[in-house]
């Protein structure tokens, strides 16, 4: 072996032990960067999951939506892993978070719960919203009522006036739509400023219920949405509507924008009824016995374009009537209430044999159900 022949073999192993340590150097960034794509992945899968099955109660942007909690807050994005794969998978009991896992008969893998924590910890609400806006898949507007300045100072200038005010404004914002702007009920709710209901029911009875719900109700959970404070300023409103009520307060109703009442809309509502909804409400809207009849005068009459779209959107919890907000367009569901409302020129008066006399005349089992005998 010459020197040169030497030096050259040194020269070699040098060369490959200085590539190998670089590469070994950069192989935790190689993985680092490896890991961070997947992320991505994963982050751009559980968008779409995210769009398609969650938007509609938790909001395009994860900002929460009626009774329903926020996700893009600081808060859920640090719970720990297990407590947010378990909510998704096994939902949350008794309230509208369903469960999710193919385990507990819902429609995830493993591997698509991870893409939505993804979302959660790691993902760009404005990213996800603009993607759900892309998909056609913004929830409608709740429906809420404004109230003025002035309103606010007069309610403001009661006793207690900055709970009361505050109360107040959670109400118009939340409430309104079910209970009426001055808390006097309407076809979807009770009345909430009777006297009746002051003797009836404790401050706690009342927080239990805004906290709790009512089970199988539109009345859903407010306990993840609102905090203590927020609970016990609109009880207190509750308990002492009546003060309201003397100082003048009257909260103007602000009607929803009118819905297209196009023959095309009509027809396309017609279209998605007769493939969505007919199995149960009947052909033409005239009841079966899985659903009550739709097409009825005292049902259109008494309910709001809004209070349809609500009730389309979000269905009615513990009831096989389901939340179709996931799985429709707002033009969807604008549509199969123009379809719906059409029916009102002719609608018969159905009145339930069993509940005809006492029922103020309501549809064979229509309503919500504390309304029905
Ligand atoms: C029909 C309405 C509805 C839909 C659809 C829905 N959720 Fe929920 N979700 C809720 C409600 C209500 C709660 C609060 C439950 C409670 O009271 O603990 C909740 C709670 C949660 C929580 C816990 C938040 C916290 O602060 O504890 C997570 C996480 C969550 N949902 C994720 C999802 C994901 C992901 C999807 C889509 C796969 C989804 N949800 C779909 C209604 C819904
Ligand atoms: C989507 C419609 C809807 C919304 C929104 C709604 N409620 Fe209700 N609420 C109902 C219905 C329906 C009932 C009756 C439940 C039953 O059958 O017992 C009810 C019942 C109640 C009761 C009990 C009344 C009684 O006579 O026992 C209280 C209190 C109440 N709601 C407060 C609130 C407050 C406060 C809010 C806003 C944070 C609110 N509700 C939002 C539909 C709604
Ligand atoms: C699997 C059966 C089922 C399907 C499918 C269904 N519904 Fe329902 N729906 C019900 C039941 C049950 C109720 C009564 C819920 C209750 O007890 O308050 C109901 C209630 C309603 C109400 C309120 C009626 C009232 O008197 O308060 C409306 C509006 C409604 N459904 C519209 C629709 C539309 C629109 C579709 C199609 C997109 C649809 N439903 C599909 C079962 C169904």
């Amino acid at each position: 072996m010459t020197r040169e022949m030497m030096w050259t073999g040194f020269l070699a192993t040098l060369l490959i032990a200085v590539t190998l340590g670089t590469a070994a150097l950069r192989e935790p960034t190689r993985q680092a960067e490896a890991l961070i794509r997947l992320r991505e992945e994963a982050v751009a899968e559980g968008t779409d999951l995210f769009a398609e099955n969650c938007a509609v109660c938790h909001g395009a942007a994860g900002e929460g939506l009626g009774a329903t909690p926020a996700l893009n807050n600081e808060g859920v994005r640090a719970m720990d892993y297990e407590t947010l794969f378990r909510t998704i998978e096994r939902g949350r009991y008794n309230t509208a978070m369903a469960a999710y896992g193919v385990n507990e008969g819902g429609i995830f893998t493993d591997a698509q719960i991870d893409s939505l924590i993804a979302v959660i910890q790691f993902g760009d609400w404005q990213t996800v919203s603009a993607r759900v806006a892309e998909l056609g898949l913004t929830p409608p507007e709740a429906v809420a009522v404004e109230i003025s300045e002035e309103t606010l100072a007069s309610v403001q200038s009661l006793p207690d006036g900055e709970a009361l005010a505050n109360g107040l404004s959670l109400y118009a914002e939340n409430c309104a739509a079910c209970h009426g702007g001055n808390g006097e009920g309407t076809a979807l709710a009770p009345a909430l400023n009777a006297a009746e209901l002051r003797e009836r029911l404790s401050d706690g009875d009342i927080q239990r219920t805004i906290e709790q719900g009512v089970p199988g109700t539109l009345m859903a959970a407010w306990g993840a949405a609102l905090d203590g404070q927020e609970i016990a300023d609109l009880t207190l409103l509750i308990r002492r509507w009546d003060e309201l009520a003397a100082a003048g307060v009257e909260i103007p109703v602000v009607e929803a924008p009118p819905i297209d009442m196009s023959p095309e809309a009509v027809a396309e509502g017609e279209r998605l009824y007769s493939i969505l909804c007919a199995r149960c409400h009947g052909a033409e809207g005239y009841g079966t016995r899985m659903a009550p009849a739709l097409n009825s005068q005292t049902f259109l009459t008494q309910t709001s374009d809004a209070a349809i779209q609500q009730i389309i959107t979000l269905g009615v919890t513990g009831t096989a009537m389901p939340a179709w907000g996931g799985r429709l367009t707002e033009a969807d569901i604008a549509a199969l209430t123009a379809y719906l409302r059409s029916w009102e020129p002719t609608a018969p008066a159905i009145v339930d044999p069993s509940t005809s006399g006492q029922g103020g005349g309501l549809p064979a089992g229509a309503g919500p159900p504390w309304r029905r005998q």
